[in-house]
This record gives structure tokens, C-alpha cells and sequence, in this order.
């Protein structure tokens, strides 16, 4: 294991600017969404408030939560545990709004004006705090247009009840449509995309990271363990460990039913294995230190699970791990990005270019 040298170490506490944005944050985010009970798998609020405790006291300063986890007691144990604690102020608090948190009418859901200006003020009420840092658009409804939603993003910056704002679960071409709406109209622009990439999902990096990376905009990945299935405590064809795989959601999105997915957890606990780091401590370090701006966002239902994966930071992974990883869970190359490879590239532009990788925003290089 190479542990790192201290001044290139990451760390909780070496904050980053998230996109082109002033605000700074941790490479790893506080996920909340197993803060309250009503879900079926998460933890009370002591266990909840203990992470979040740990979590800051480890330099943490990014809490991810949004208005639907646990039917809203996510965001009220988040403003009771911080306001007890008198950090409110040192941390960013992102939430997010568009699915039914429990408001009456057919404008209570979506990305309308009526629904964001309601739900950002119930968000408040329950985050007992006169701001969001940072607010996101849960995920695209559809049919709201993007000036619309462009438009409202501002004037509540304006407004003073958010600083930031965010796309969460967007196609890449919308979150372009945002950036270049704001930017032509003298608008405040989303800063960050959230969206799903782990070493079992990594699809984002056909269209999403290229964008973002063009356009400046930064990371926050959800599921980077993929809900437990990177932590290297499910077997094949073991259903019997405790876990939100298993327990509740039955096999989540079929993934541990997948061939793939196996070839994907042999190479991770190769890695672990020759890293002497845990499955799930390598499956965050990749994830986090795939894209330049990024924040992964952690999930945990145990303050041991917390631990364990705050500790994703203090080693730095092999290059040879890294492609060991990197060509288990590779995408399949499909038209048209096979134009993009390296050898096409050549052939397109009359020879080798140098800096051609950089337009995918990642660290990790095709191989072929
Ligand atoms: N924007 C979106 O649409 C969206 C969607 C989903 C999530 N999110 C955000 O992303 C955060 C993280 O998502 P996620 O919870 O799905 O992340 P994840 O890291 O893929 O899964 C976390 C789960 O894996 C298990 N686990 C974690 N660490 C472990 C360890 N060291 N050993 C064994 N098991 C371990 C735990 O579940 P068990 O104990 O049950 O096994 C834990 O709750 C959420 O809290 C939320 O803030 C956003």
C-alpha cells in the first residue's frame, strides 16, 4: 500500500471548490439518506446524530439530504443535531426538492415554480435554518422547462434562501440547456451535477462527465457503493446477509443477480486484497478520485460503517489496481464514442494529439 505523502493526501478536510463556484466542500459528502426510520432501513436519531457528529469532528463539512428521505425527518434531524451542536454555520447543507414529500395538491410534486418556492420553505422549517446552501433539483419531472426552472434557482438566490444550486438526475443535454440558459441571461448557473456512478454504474461517463467537465460543473455521486453491494460482504448466491440488498429492496436493481457484477466485486476484492484496504474503503477511493471535482456522497446505517468508510481517503490506489478496476467494470464501447479512442483520434486528426483525454473530465484512460 502506498500510503501518501502528507502534503498530497486528501483528505475530509482538504476542501474543494465544487465546479466553477466559490463554495467549498469535502471529497466526501455526508449522505443522509438512512437518517429516520420510515424508509424500513435506516437508523434512529441517535444513531443518526452520532455519524453526523463524527462525520464533522473527521473535518467533514458537506451534508447531502432532500426533502423526501424518511418522509422529512432526515432534514429535521439534520437542523436539531446541528443547531445543538452550534455548527450550522461551518457546514453546507444541500437538500433537494421534486418528488411528493407529502404536500396536497397536483403542484406538489415536480419542478414547477409553485412546488420550489413551497418546498424550499417546508425544507427550511424542518432544517430549522434560514438558508440551503446548497439546493437541487431532485431529478428531471419531464415537462417543466429549463428557464422556468433556471429562473426560479435565481430568485431564490436572490432571495437569500439558498446560495447554490444543482442538477440531480438530469440528462447531460438538459444540465447544458441550464448552464447556457443562465449564462446568456445573466443568471446564476447550477454548479454541480448529482447523479449515480460507482464502479457498478458507471454510464455517466458517456455523456455527463464530458459535459460537466466542459461546462465547469462538479460531481456529487450517489450509491457509490452501490447500495452495499461494493462493501464486499455479499457472496454469490448468499442471501442471507443483513443488508438493504437483501433485507428490503430484495436484489436492488437486480445487481447482485448480475453476472457483471460479480466480475466487477472479484476485482475489487483483488484490489482490497492487495491494498490491504477494505472492498468498500477502495470502491470510494476510485469513485472519488476518478473526476477532478468531485464529492462522493457516503451512505451508512452504523456509525461502524461510517468509520470504516471515512478512512476511503488516507491511502493512495496503485495504478495497477486502478486498471484492474478500471477494465472489470469498463462500459462497452458503442457508436459513436468509439470515434473517440485514442487510435481513431490519431486517424482523425493526421497523428497522436496530445491532451485528447482530457475532454472526459477522468483521471482513468481508456484502455483500448
Ligand atoms: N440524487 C439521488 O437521486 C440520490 C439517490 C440515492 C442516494 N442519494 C444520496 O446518496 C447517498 C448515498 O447513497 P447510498 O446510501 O445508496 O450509498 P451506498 O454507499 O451505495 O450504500 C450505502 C449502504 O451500503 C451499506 N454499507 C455502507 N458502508 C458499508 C460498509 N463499510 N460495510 C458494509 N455495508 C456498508 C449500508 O447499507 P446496509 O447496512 O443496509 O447494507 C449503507 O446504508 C444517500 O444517503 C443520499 O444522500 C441520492
Amino acid at each position: 500500500m502506498a500510503i501518501m505523502e502528507e502534503q498530497n493526501r486528501m483528505a475530509l478536510d482538504s476542501y474543494f471548490t465544487l465546479g466553477r463556484s466559490g463554495l467549498r466542500v469535502s471529497p466526501l459528502c455526508l449522505g443522509t439518506m438512512t437518517f429516520g426510520q420510515s424508509s424500513g432501513w435506516g437508523c434512529d436519531e441517535a444513531a443518526s446524530a452520532e455519524m453526523l457528529h463524527a462525520y464533522a469532528e473527521a473535518g467533514g463539512n458537506f451534508i447531502d439530504t432532500a426533502d423526501v428521505y424518511a418522509a422529512g425527518e432526515s432534514e429535521r434531524i439534520i437542523g436539531r443535531a446541528l443547531n445543538a451542536a452550534g455548527i450550522r454555520e461551518e457546514m453546507v447543507i444541500a437538500t433537494k426538492f421534486t418528488f411528493d414529500s407529502g404536500a396536497k395538491g397536483v403542484n406538489a410534486f415536480g419542478n414547477g415554480r409553485k412546488n420550489m418556492m413551497r418546498a424550499i420553505d417546508d425544507s427550511l422549517r424542518r432544517l430549522d435554518t434560514d438558508y440551503v446552501d446548497l439546493y437541487w433539483m431532485h431529478a428531471w419531472d419531464t415537462v417543466t422547462p429549463v428557464e422556468e426552472v433556471v429562473q426560479g434557482f435565481d430568485a431564490l438566490i436572490r432571495a437569500g434562501k439558498i446560495r447554490y444550486y444543482g442538477l440531480s438526475d438530469v440528462p447531460a443535454w438538459y444540465a447544458v440547456h441550464a448552464v447556457l440558459y443562465a449564462a446568456q441571461n445573466g443568471l446564476a448557473a447550477p454548479i454541480a451535477l448529482q447523479l449515480e456512478y460507482s464502479l457498478l454504474e458507471r454510464s455517466i461517463e458517456r455523456e455527463h462527465l464530458p459535459a460537466a467537465s466542459h461546462f465547469g460543473l462538479g460531481l456529487c455521486s450517489w450509491s457509490p457503493l452501490a447500495g452495499g453491494a461494493l462493501s464486499g460482504k455479499y457472496k454469490r448466491g448468499d442471501a442471507g446477509v443483513e443488508g438493504r440488498l437483501t433485507t428490503i429492496a430484495g436484489p436492488s436493481r437486480g445487481v447482485l443477480g448480475k453476472e457483471q457484477s460479480w466480475v466487477v466485486i472479484d476485482a475489487l476484492l483483488a484490489a482490497a486484497r492487495e491494498t490491504g484496504q477494505s472492498p468498500a474503503a477502495v470502491a470510494l477511493n476510485w469513485a472519488a478520485t476518478q473526476y477532478r471535482s468531485a464529492s462522493v456522497i457516503i451512505g451508512a446505517t452504523r456509525i461502524d460503517q461510517l468509520r470504516a468508510n471515512l478512512a476511503a481517503l488516507d491511502f493512495e490506489l496503485p495504478e495497477a489496481e486502478r486498471d484492474r478496476l478500471h477494465l472489470a467494470s469498463r462500459l462497452p464501447l458503442v457508436t459513436p464514442y468509439d470515434f473517440f479512442r485514442p487510435r481513431r483520434t490519431a486517424q482523425t486528426m493526421g497523428g497522436p494529439v496530445r491532451g485528447w483525454e482530457g475532454f472526459t473530465g477522468l483521471r482513468q484512460t481508456p484502455k483500448d
